[in-house]
């Protein structure tokens, strides 16, 4: 973790833990707190002294920004503990600069660096005891900024605040995944924001992806707003195709999601020689190898579960089901990556770090 600076971070302990009232083999994901937050506000043009908080209510004016005008961006990240009882993170500096880049596409300041990785470092080590052992078992982390000036004018807010919260998971199953490809709906433009984690390209999804739920689809593939051509990326998932014994996956725009777990999925198969092929991909290529018997995985890739396999598609009332593979390469790049999660295997990239 970044330690060069020292950051004076004002630490108010919770008097009691509620971590006897959990339940950690039944839990249901991100609905479970731990016992502290972190808490940082920018006013007057700068960001104040930080703070961890026992975890508790926001108080904010009704005419908070936020709520009007959508200024609110955030993170998605884990924290792993192996069987020594040692903590890790994997690519939080990616996350760091993501939520800046997200902050700064919405005119929100940036946070410092080593307030973040201070901060957090804080967090974990005091709620240290919500990380689980063992396979599947992490702590989500989800950072995230606001808008809390108060206000009704259409303007950016002068007035944020930076907050960790922290949610116990464990091993995330979602369930057999069917996805429907969009052909009138899009996530994002060209020129937007797509690439941003911010709170607004989730809630635009929410209802196409309701129509594709009745429908029998779990997930929408969106595609490029401008043609409906092109294979971008699922709900919270980049996407990866396997034809023959390629992968492919689209390159990043302003239009998606710069995944962590994506780079690192291209980075570890290209490793294990497996020939990763990032361009644009058409729909109808798409079609044409599912037809020819060629297509023979599709998977997401993110935080939540490293690697979601997708069974089947479906696109302008037809379906397609996909075989079931041997030697998926979904199942060796997945175990590749939770090895490294959990420090159960050698990790040549620099990516896990430790939380002391
Ligand atoms: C829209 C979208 N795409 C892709 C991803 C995957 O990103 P990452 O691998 O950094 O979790 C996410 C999840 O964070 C997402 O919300």
């Amino acid at each position: 973790m970044e330690k060069d600076t020292v950051v004076n971070i004002k630490i108010e302990k919770a008097e009691t833990s509620k971590i006897n009232e959990v339940d950690f083999s039944n839990l249901s994901f991100g609905s479970v707190f731990t016992d502290h937050m972190f808490i940082c506000e920018f006013k007057n043009g700068s960001w104040q002294t930080p703070t961890i908080v026992p975890y508790q209510k926001l108080s904010m004016d009704p005419s908070a920004k936020v709520f009007h005008y959508g200024q609110a961006v955030f993170e998605g990240m884990k924290a792993y503990k192996d069987d020594q009882d040692d903590v890790w993170l994997f690519r939080p500096d990616e996350n760091f600069h993501r939520i800046n880049k997200s902050s700064a596409r919405l005119a929100m300041p940036e946070f410092p660096e080593d307030y973040f990785f201070e901060g957090l470092h804080q967090l974990l080590k005091l709620d240290k005891q919500w990380i689980q052992k063992g396979f599947g078992n992490s702590l989500y982390i989800r950072p995230f900024v606001i808008a809390t000036e108060s206000g009704v004018s259409a303007s950016p807010s002068a007035e944020y605040k930076f907050i960790i919260i922290c949610s116990p998971a464990q091993s995330y199953y979602a369930g057999e995944v069917r996805v429907k490809i969009a052909d009138h709906y899009s996530r994002s433009a060209s020129g937007g924001f797509g690439f941003a984690k911010a709170a607004g390209n989730y809630a635009g999804q929410f209802y196409p992806t309701s129509l594709a739920n009745k429908e029998g689809f779990q997930q929408v593939i969106w595609t490029d707003s401008n043609t409906h051509e092109y294979l971008e990326e699922a709900g919270t998932m980049n996407v990866f195709f396997r034809i023959g014994d390629k992968l492919i996956t689209c390159p990043t725009s302003d239009r998606i999601l710069d995944g962590v777990t994506r780079k690192s999925v291209i980075q570890v198969a290209e490793d294990m020689g497996i020939k990763v092929d990032i361009r644009p991909i058409k729909v109808s290529e798409l079609i044409e190898a599912a037809n020819n018997n060629e297509l023979k995985e599709i998977f997401g890739s993110g935080t939540a579960a490293v690697i979601n396999p997708i069974l089947g598609f479906g696109y302008q009332g037809d379906k397609w089901e996909l075989p079931s593979m041997n030697d998926s390469y979904a199942t060796a790049i997945k175990d590749t990556i939770l090895g490294i999660q959990y420090n159960t295997i050698e990790d040549k990239y620099g990516w896990r770090v430790k939380v002391d």
